[in-house]
């Protein structure tokens, strides 16, 4: 049983908001996995590597680039499915 099932997520950071020039850091490319419920897992990685910004997704306080709402959706009906 899964508590967290994350499909081909992605992120891009807005580095800046001059008008016409916005530049932006891809700091989280195509990441999928899933957590089974009860287990514990640790995300590593490099600094920059993106932890931050996929934990912050997951708990609401980002949004996904794409679709948020398909995003969300299957990560809830995946955890409630199963
Ligand atoms: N709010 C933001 N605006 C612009 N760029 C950002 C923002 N947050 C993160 N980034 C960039 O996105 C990339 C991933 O950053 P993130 O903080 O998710 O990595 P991390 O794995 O948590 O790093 P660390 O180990 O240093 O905590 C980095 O290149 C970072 O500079
Ligand atoms: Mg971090």
């Amino acid at each position: 049983m899964n508590a967290i099932a994350v499909e081909h997520l992605r992120k891009k950071h807005c580095v800046s908001e001059e008008f016409r020039k916005a530049r932006y850091i891809e700091a989280v490319k195509d990441v999928s996995f899933q957590i089974g419920k009860g287990a514990i897992h640790a995300l590593l990685g490099p600094n920059g590597a993106g932890k931050t910004t996929i934990t912050r997704i997951l708990s609401a306080l980002l949004l996904p680039d794409g679709d948020a709402q398909r995003f969300w959706d299957t990560m809830l009906l995946k955890m409630l499915k199963e």
